[in-house]
């Protein structure tokens, strides 16, 4: 059979060999990581449990079973005797189902002959973890073929932690050892031409199937290597989803949608993972097809439906330190563009200047994200990445700057229940003395919570009948639904 260096191999103890199982395994590893995948991202991995995997209800069972020492020993005696009987020259000229194919039979063999005392169920479970520890991302795989998962958290080989319905909880699974977490993280990185390891420590990567990882390696973790990836939603929430999910109310996504199409400047402002990407999507679906869209983003995860869309993205240095494309650089391009609206993934520097000069400066429907916790310390935050930034202005021509461009900051947070929410929709008007002046469209109020802990509220009105952008909405003909949205929710309100 291929690859066997001889069924006597197998029998023998890992460590007989002049260059043991043992110490041999952490170079294969690494070698097996480099060599065994495709190195193109868009030939994606076949192993990948899309095809294999079982039904996705009895997935989350088997991730969480328990295992005990036993199991874990028992791997790593089949895998050294794996790595020590295979050919892994030859193995990665395969292509991966067959690859998967030869190391089951092989795996099947090592544990007839080592007589290891295991269930069918048992011997079928090993057999996949193997296979994934050789092809694929290891341990992960399961946590990756999950579509209930929207993040995961690797802090150092013992504990990963996963989101699930908006809540963090631990999981059973382990990395063998440090080596095999920073050997995965090097096979994830290295499939986009970067490296991480000790000299540069720090690593954005992107699967192959569009999730946004990043690795940071010891001696910065102290704790071993901390992986954590935003798993990638193929089909994005949609506003009704996130109508359904309660995450605003039906007359607060219509009025969204209206600020998507007429054109207003949105900031989108929330904290980590309060859902800021997912409404930009959702906003960009209210977009005139016909108009000509430039996304920039760190690490490309907006899916704009529009037929005219440039997606650009950030670079960062390589190892010399030269190359790199910041926000900044790519948000001044775009203007050469000829763009309708630009749209900036994540605002986190002194590319807000452009942005904020780029929306009052006839690319009216610009929009961004930012990381804040409310919509005022969204405008103080700018503030700041603008003084940041080096541009000695004065305080007052940056803030009429600031409510020059913006129209409307929209609030997502994601709440103590895991739930997510819209918390405001508020607009910026206009600058009194030195203060800018802000007026909440919509809010949603907590009014208390449930016997199971959710958290129980609505979206309320603040009563304004005609917003700011009233004119602008009456231009594009929304002036009525607008209208009927804000009245509908007043009386939801009463
Ligand atoms: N309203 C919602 N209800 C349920 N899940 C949501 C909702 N909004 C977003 N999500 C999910 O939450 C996860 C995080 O969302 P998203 O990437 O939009 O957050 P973010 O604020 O952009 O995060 P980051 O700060 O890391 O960029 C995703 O898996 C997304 O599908
Ligand atoms: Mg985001």
């Amino acid at each position: 059979m291929f690859g066997r260096r001889g069924n006597d191999d197998v029998g023998r103890p890992a460590g007989a060999r002049p260059a043991p199982a043992s110490s041999q395994q952490k170079t294969v590893d690494a070698a097996l990581v480099l060599s065994a995948k495709p190195a193109e991202p868009s030939a994606p991995v076949t192993p990948r449990r899309a095809v294999e995997a079982p039904p996705l209800a009895s997935e989350p069972r088997q991730v969480q079973r328990e295992r005990n020492e036993n199991y874990y020993d028992t791997k790593s005696q089949v895998f050294a005797a794996l790595i020590d009987t295979i050919d892994l020259s030859q193995l990665a000229k395969l292509d991966p189902e067959s690859a998967r194919e030869e190391i089951r039979d092989i795996v099947n063999d090592i544990i007839a002959i080592k007589n290891f005392a295991m269930s069918i169920a048992e011997q079928e479970e090993l057999l996949e973890d193997i296979c994934n520890d050789v092809l694929g991302y290891g341990p992960l795989e399961p946590l990756l073929a999950r579509d209930d998962i929207a993040d995961i958290m690797v802090n150092g080989s013992r504990n990963v932690y996963i989101e699930v319905n908006g809540k963090v909880e631990q999981t059973s699974i382990r990395f063998r050892d440090n080596q095999q977490l920073l050997n995965i993280c090097q096979r994830i990185v290295s499939q986009v031409g970067r490296r991480v390891d000790e000299s540069s420590p720090i690593c954005d990567a992107r699967l192959p199937d569009g999730s946004r990882v990043n690795v940071i390696a010891p001696p910065l973790a102290i704790d071993g290597t901390a992986l954590t990836i935003r798993k990638f939603k193929k089909d994005k929430l949609t506003l009704d989803q996130l109508v359904k999910f309660g995450a605003i109310s039906p007359q607060g996504a219509e009025v969204l949608k209206i600020i998507g199409r007429v054109r207003c400047n949105v900031v989108i402002s929330g904290g980590t993972g309060s859902g800021k990407t997912t409404l930009l999507n959702c906003l960009t679906n209210y977009v005139d097809r016909d108009e000509r869209v430039i996304t920039c983003e760190d690490s490309a995860e907006l899916q704009l439906q529009q037929p005219h869309v440039v997606r650009l993205e950030t670079r960062p240095p390589n190892l010399e330190g030269e190359g790199e494309v910041t926000m900044r650089d790519l948000v001044k391009n775009c203007l050469r563009m000829r763009p309708e609206r630009i749209i900036v993934g994540e605002v986190r520097g002194p590319e807000v200047f452009d942005l904020l000069q780029a929306m009052n400066t006839g690319h009216d429907g610009s929009m961004g994200t930012i990381h804040s916790n409310s919509p005022r310390e969204c405008l103080n935050r700018m503030e700041s990445m603008i003084a940041m930034g080096g541009f000695s202005l004065p305080q007052k021509t940056v803030r009429e700057i600031l409510v020059g461009s913006i129209d409307v900051i929209v609030q997502a947070a994601r709440l103590r229940d895991g739930s997510r929410r819209i918390t405001h929709i508020t607009e910026v008007i206009g600058l009194e003395g030195d203060v800018i002046i802000t007026q909440d469209l919509v809010v949603y109020n907590i009014k208390g919570e449930d016997a199971s802990g959710r958290l129980i509220g609505e979206h309320v009105s603040t009563g304004i009948g005609r917003p700011h952008f009233w004119d602008r909405a009456r231009y594009y003909g929304e002036e009525q639904r607008l209208a009927n949205a804000l009245e509908a929710m007043e009386k939801r309100a009463d």
